[in-house]
């Protein structure tokens, strides 16, 4: 019922150039796999030109993130209206940008309005910390993510959403969750909490990725969870064998 969805997150990798002549090598092969959407999300100065790469095949385009306002003296910010019609996706909240840069839930939750309002895809990242996961605080710490995240939106744009889970004691450390644990917590602490907010239809239309070390070797065994939908990929986007975890990630 939900097409699964496999995301590139490039974070601050690539020049426009070679991202450009990356996606020529990975677009067509992307394009060939059915049953599944992919997506790229280069840095903002390559979007450009990796939109007009991918142009005609099937692999979207998504930034890293975005400010809610559309225009105005927001120095270094990119607005809604500069991504619309270059980009289909926007990942909002990722850990790192919570972390390093002070995003809080409510900036994300305007955040993810501003991209709906302008018909850009919200990915929505949402994750606890090493020290959080010792604590057993897990599920009430992503739960209050999720609700402060989709506050304020109506049944029709939270179903747009997609939701990506990622540990942030997984991110880039190769210490990936198990797939049992990450499939656990998005049915316990995403997909039920999404229901009780919007009920079980639209709860059943979200799209729910995993992020945190996810390879080409281990990305299988989470799509094998029936809440897992696809996922969120970091490092092992930035290299062709992208293809070969897009491909098997659809069962
Ligand atoms: P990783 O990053 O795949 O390199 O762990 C995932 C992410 O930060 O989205």
């Amino acid at each position: 019922m939900r097409t699964p969805f496999i995301a590139g997150n490039w974070k601050m990798n690539k020049s426009p150039d070679a991202a450009v002549a990356f996606v020529r090598e990975i677009a067509p092969l992307l394009d060939a796999i059915d049953g599944i959407d992919s997506a790229v999300c280069p840095p903002y100065l390559a979007i450009p030109a990796v939109a007009a790469a991918v142009a005609g095949t099937k692999v979207g385009v998504g930034a890293q993130n975005m400010y809610f306002e559309t225009s105005g003296a927001y120095t270094g910010e990119i607005s809604p209206t500069m991504l619309q019609g270059l980009c289909r996706y926007v990942i909002l909240g990722h850990s790192e940008r919570r972390a390093l840069f002070g995003e809080t839930d409510e900036g994300v939750n305007k955040k993810i309005l501003a991209a709906l309002a302008h018909n850009l895809t919200p990915i929505v990242c949402v994750g606890e910390s090493l020290t959080q996961n010792e604590a057993g605080e897990t599920q009430s710490f992503v739960s209050g993510q999720v609700r402060a995240a989709f506050a304020g939106l109506s049944d029709w744009q939270a179903a747009v959403c997609v939701v990506a889970y990622e540990p942030i004691w997984a991110i880039g450390t190769g210490r990936s969750a198990s797939a049992q644990q990450a499939g656990d917590i998005i049915r316990t602490s995403v997909r039920d909490v999404l229901t009780d907010l919007f009920g079980s239809d639209t709860a059943q239309a979200i799209r729910i990725q995993y992020g945190g070390s996810v390879t080409e070797g281990n990305i299988a065994d989470y799509m094998s969870q029936p809440d897992i939908d696809g996922a969120l990929v970091g490092g092992a986007s930035l290299k062709p064998t992208f293809v070969d975890l897009v491909r098997s990630a659809v069962i």
